[in-house]
This record gives structure tokens, C-alpha cells and sequence, in this order.
């Protein structure tokens, strides 16, 4: 099956006018070459110059809600995985949503649902990689955390190449969540990301949490030991996610 596919120069965001779209079938995809109101997590700007790629792509899930970290972290496997096959990079998953190359964040995903009780109707996946440009148009605090395909690759990637294999991928480890199979997707999860039993810092809403990470649960979120503790902590919980390097005395 074809995806549909609508492109446009310059919009706002895309999730903006993915909402606006009625009665569109699943998988519809909405490209801007540029934004002007990029969003990121937790309210952040997301930087949308020229040359990367920004879509968001329109899904129907009809899932349990209890799920949802799981729908997010699928999306950052996904990119993962497209990348590693298109550009030969070695990108790593950067627990939830985000995707790093060489330690620097080169693609964020952000998805926005409609939950109807306890289900997910609807959800917007919103992902931004950034692949044809230089770090100089990025804002000067960002160019020491971010990267692009084109700095790393040395020369630039169609961008409608990695458009489609994304989808693909997405539609792969999407059809399986829908089919239930949570553990063959949290464990290619792990595979692709390096935070557990990684000692970590985790920027929460009551605070930094220094911590272990344990494992991830069945639908992919964080199990840390807190004081001897186990708890669980979704995608919602954490702002940002540090991996902190120990020397090998040190220990929480
Ligand atoms: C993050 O890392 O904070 C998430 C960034 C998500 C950016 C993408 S770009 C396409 C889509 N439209 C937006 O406004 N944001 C997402």
C-alpha cells in the first residue's frame, strides 16, 4: 500500500495541519521543507531550517492507553533503524524519544493523541531529523548537542529516500504493536539504545534523579532502582536523560 503523502514549503508545524486534515486514512503523512513553529518535548521550539526533514504522520491505533509509552518508543526505533539502513550511521536510541549519533541528537520524535477513555483514537507522530544542512543553522546553544546526516556523512541524502524507508519501518513495528507483540519490540529497543544498566541522570518534574536503570517494562518504560526501590517511570515522567560515565570505582 501507497502512503499518501502531502508536502508543503512552510508551515507552522505540521502537527498543525495534520489536525486539521478530516477524515484522512491512516499513515497520510504531512512534509513542510521548513517551519516556523516547530515543537519539541515538553513545550520546547523545535528548530526547523531548511534541508532536514519534518513530518507527521497520522495513525488510528485503537490501542490501550496503558500502551502509549510504547507507541512513542516504536517511533524512535523506527527512525533508528531507517537511518542505520540509509545512511550507514550508527545511530543509538536516546531513551524515549530521541536519536543520537556519535553522542550528539540528530532526529526527535514528539507524538500528540486523542484518548477516548481508554483508548488512543488517534495519534499524530511528529518526527524531525535533521539530514541536509550545517550545524551553522542551527542556534549557537545547539550546535554542541546537535548533529546533521550531512556533517556526519560528509555529503547530503535524499531526503524522500529516508522519508519512505521511515514509513516503512514505522509500519512494521506499528502493525506488530498493534498485534500485541510488546516484547519483540522492547527488546529490539534495548538492542538499538544503550541506557539499561546505564547509570544515568533523569531530568523529572520533581527534580534530577541519579540513578540505575534497571530494565525497561513490557511497554518500554523505565524501571529504576531508587534506594533499593524498583519504580516505573514513562516517557511522560522524564524531561531529558542523561547517560553519565563512571569511572570504574564509582557507583551510585
Ligand atoms: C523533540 O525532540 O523534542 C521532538 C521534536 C519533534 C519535531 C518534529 S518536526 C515535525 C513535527 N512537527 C513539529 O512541530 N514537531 C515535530
Amino acid at each position: 500500500m501507497a502512503f499518501k503523502i502531502i508536502r508543503y514549503d512552510i508551515v507552522d508545524s505540521t502537527f498543525q495541519v495534520a489536525r486539521n486534515i478530516q477524515d484522512a486514512e491512516e499513515y497520510t503523512t504531512i512534509v513542510a521543507k521548513r517551519q516556523l513553529k516547530g515543537r519539541g518535548r515538553f513545550g520546547r521550539e523545535w528548530f526547523s531550517p531548511s534541508g532536514g526533514l519534518w513530518f507527521t504522520t497520522i495513525l488510528y491505533p485503537r490501542t490501550p492507553v496503558n500502551t502509549y509509552s510504547l507507541l512513542s518508543l516504536l517511533s524512535s526505533l523506527s527512525v533508528s533503524k531507517a537511518l542505520g539502513k540509509i545512511t550507514k550511521l550508527k545511530p543509538r536510541i536516546r531513551w524515549p524519544n530521541d536519536v543520537y549519533v556519535n553522542g550528539r541528537k540528530i532526529a526527535g520524535i514528539l507524538i500528540e493523541s486523542d484518548v477516548n477513555g481508554e483508548i488512543i483514537e488517534k495519534s499524530l507522530v511528529g518526527i524531525g531529523v535533521n539530514v541536509n544542512f550545517k550545524l551553522e543553522h542551527l542556534p549557537i546553544e545547539l550546535r554542541g548537542k546537535a548533529t546533521t546526516i550531512l556533517e556526519e556523512c560528509g555529503k547530503p541524502i535524499d531526503e524522500d529516500t529516508l522519508l519512505l524507508e521511515i514509513l516503512l519501518t514505522l509500519r512494521e513495528y506499528y502493525e506488530k504493536y498493534k498485534r500485541g507483540l510488546y516484547n519483540e519490540i522492547v527488546a529490539e529497543i534495548k538492542r538499538e539504545g544503550d541506557f539499561v544498566g546505564s547509570n544515568v541522570v533523569l531530568y523529572t518534574r520533581s527534580g534530577k534523579i541519579r540513578t540505575l536503570i534497571r530494565d525497561l517494562d513490557l511497554y518500554g518504560n523505565l524501571i529504576i532502582d531508587l534506594e533499593g526501590r524498583m519504580i516505573t517511570l514513562t516517557p511522560k515522567d522524564v524531561e531529558k536523560l542523561e547517560v553519565v560515565k563512571m569511572r570504574e570505582s564509582e557507583s551510585f
